[in-house]
């Protein structure tokens, strides 16, 4: 459906995404996943041809998606990370307006709307005024507006962030019906990694402008594959004890924060033995341990050194 090539943006001497190299197939729901800052915003800005690229291609069914747009954006449904509602208008009269820019009028528009506040969960809400809903409900009527044209591909730029996480659960399994059940393709970009795990079948992971690695959410913990993460949790930690466990063999990342350590390593449990030593050794106080399989989360601490919520 969609296929990019060697996509590149600059923003005065910032490159903010390079060599991009991309492709949403029929159905699919593909996520889009990395840091603040990784280029994701700008990525899809460009798919959709909001924004035109610096260098490279969109194709949309092999035709050059930036030369004609046209047929793209009518197949397209795009949910900004920032709301983009009129706050004084109720919900339904936001979606009258944007429903009517696309072209729907009479019964059909009045179809529709009921039919995608259904989807959204908030046919009951709708007279009220945009300004009276909380974050997640303007998410979701965001998101609502993006359908109004029967879009067959319905990209959203993290439509979780700052949001509860009763309107959270809502949106995620929104999004799997339209996948599943409506046959919409999705790409998702997020820099929660669960979301992405829960979501789509293929994921590309972006850091600094670049794609650093991309799949099935089995290929690309395969990169893992001999790998194990420990997590230890500690009362404090100490440069003597994370030097320690930087210098032991089978350790490949060590990561800090508040509660304690990251390892990967592919020795697993055999290094349990050596890290409560080097803990005793330099009074740490352990807290927990916990051994586990790698999430994407760890891809992309194994890639990067770093986790994604920098
Ligand atoms: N309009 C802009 N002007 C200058 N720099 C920008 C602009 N938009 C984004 N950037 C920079 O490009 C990089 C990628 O940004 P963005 O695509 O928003 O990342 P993400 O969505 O993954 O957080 C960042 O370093 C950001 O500061
Ligand atoms: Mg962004």
């Amino acid at each position: 459906m969609i296929e990019v090539q060697s996509l590149k943006k600059l923003f005065k001497k910032k490159v903010a995404v390079e060599d991009m190299n991309f492709y949403l197939e029929d159905g699919e729901s593909v996520g889009l996943l990395g840091p603040n800052g990784a280029g994701k915003s700008t990525t899809i800005s460009m798919i959709s041809t909001l924004m035109p690229p610096t260098k490279g291609s969109v194709k949309y069914n092999g035709k050059d998606a930036l030369k004609k747009p046209e047929e793209l954006r009518k197949d397209l449904g795009v949910v900004p990370q920032e709301i983009a509602l009129y706050e004084e208008l109720s919900a339904y009269e936001n979606m009258k307006f944007f429903g009517k820019i696309y072209g729907l009028t009479g019964k059909t528009l009045e179809n529709k709307i009921q039919e995608v506040l259904a989807l959204v969960g908030l046919i009951d809400r709708q007279k009220e005024t945009v300004e009276a809903y909380s974050g997640g409900m303007k998410r979701r009527i965001n998101m609502a507006v993006a359908l109004m044209h029967n879009p067959k591909i319905l990209i959203m730029d993290e439509p979780t962030v700052g949001i509860d996480p009763q309107s959270r659960n809502y949106i995620l399994d929104m999004v799997r019906k339209l996948n599943r059940e409506k046959e919409i393709t999705i790409l998702y970009t997020s820099h929660y990694m669960e979301e992405v795990e829960k979501l789509c079948d293929r994921v590309y992971i972006m850091d600094e402008g670049h794609v650093i690695a991309s799949g099935t959410k089995d290929e690309l913990k395969s990169i893992l594959s001999n790998e194990e993460t420990i997590n230890i949790q500690v009362e404090e930690t100490k440069a003597t004890f994370t030097d320690l466990l930087f210098s032991q063999q089978g350790i490949n990342q060590v990561m800090e924060d508040d509660l304690g350590y990251s390892l990967i390593t592919t020795k697993g449990e055999q290094l349990l033995g050596e890290i409560f030593d080097y803990a005793r050794q330099t009074n740490v106080k352990i807290l927990g341990v916990h051994v586990q399989t790698p999430t994407l989360e760890d891809v992309f601490l194994h890639l990067t050194g770093r986790k994604l919520r920098d």
